[in-house]
């Protein structure tokens, strides 16, 4: 019975220190978007990477010469790149060698423990014009729906949708844009009791 109690407590105090570190990174990060806006791209002379004496500065493309055409975004590093696939705008290469299969699906699987958040729609459309299978499955992710834990912590620390989002892909204070199927509305109906549906979503 002790050991029970003690069990519990220990798990509960587990579970409190988790959701405050969950707090102070979330704090962390709206702190680092605060600061990371101002100008919209910096000029390579002054980005704090580069040597501004080094006689490439002026040979470079500058940043805003770059993606200043690119459908805009408010968040990271300022274009909608999903938009900018989509609309044409750039047109990456699919393949280096010919023969690389490309593989395309067009599920949106839903993400459904997403507590008192809005669920998360997980999109295969968007992710495959990007990436192939493995770049996800299976080390991050199982090929069924509901079958992988992820979890917000796990993603604000690196791992799962992390590894990418906040790295390469759209930062995580953008919560919305994966939280985004509201429990109950005609988005989430149109699921029936599946958690797997042929996206017609943008
Ligand atoms: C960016 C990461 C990512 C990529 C790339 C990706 N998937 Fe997935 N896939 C997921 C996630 C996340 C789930 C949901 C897992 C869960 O619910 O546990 C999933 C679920 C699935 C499922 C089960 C749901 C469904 O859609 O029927 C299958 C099958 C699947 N993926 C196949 C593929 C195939 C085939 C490719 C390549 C054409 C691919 N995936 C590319 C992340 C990815
Ligand atoms: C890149 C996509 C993505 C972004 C951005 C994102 N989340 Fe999540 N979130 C997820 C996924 C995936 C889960 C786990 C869902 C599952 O396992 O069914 C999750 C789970 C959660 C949970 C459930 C509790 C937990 O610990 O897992 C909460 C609360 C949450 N997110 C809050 C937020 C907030 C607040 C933001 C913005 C600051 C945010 N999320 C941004 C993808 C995202
Ligand atoms: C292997 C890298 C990778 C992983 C893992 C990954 N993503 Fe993405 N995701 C991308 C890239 C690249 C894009 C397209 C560029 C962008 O929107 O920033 C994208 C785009 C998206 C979009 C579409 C945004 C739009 O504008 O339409 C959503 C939604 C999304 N991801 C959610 C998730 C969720 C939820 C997870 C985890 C279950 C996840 N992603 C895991 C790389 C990844």
């Amino acid at each position: 019975m002790a050991a029970r109690h003690g069990g519990s407590g220990g798990r509960a105090a587990a579970m409190a220190g988790r959701l405050r570190l969950g707090l102070l990174l979330l704090l962390a990060f709206v702190s680092a978007l605060a600061v990371a806006s101002g100008p919209k791209w910096r000029a390579i002379a002054n980005d704090g990477v580069h040597d501004p004496a080094s006689p490439a500065i002026g040979l470079l493309q500058e940043p805003r010469e770059a993606l200043g055409g690119l459908a805009p975004d408010t968040a990271g590093n300022q274009v909608r790149w999903m938009q900018a696939l989509d609309q044409g705008q750039i047109q990456p290469r699919t393949n280096i060698h010919p023969e690389t299969k490309v593989n395309l699906r067009t599920t949106d699987v839903l993400l459904v423990n997403t507590s008192v958040q809005p669920i998360v729609r997980f999109p295969h459309r968007q992710h495959t014009a990007w990436l192939d299978c493995v770049n996800c499955h299976d080390h991050l992710f199982e090929q069924k729906a509901g079958a992988t834990r992820i979890g917000m912590m796990a993603i604000l620390m690196g791992e799962k949708c992390g590894v990418c989002h906040g790295a390469v892909a759209f930062p995580l204070t953008e919560c919305n844009r994966c939280h985004s199927v509201v429990r109950g509305s005609p988005e989430h109906l149109r699921f029936g009791t599946s958690l797997v549906r042929e996206s017609t979503a943008p």
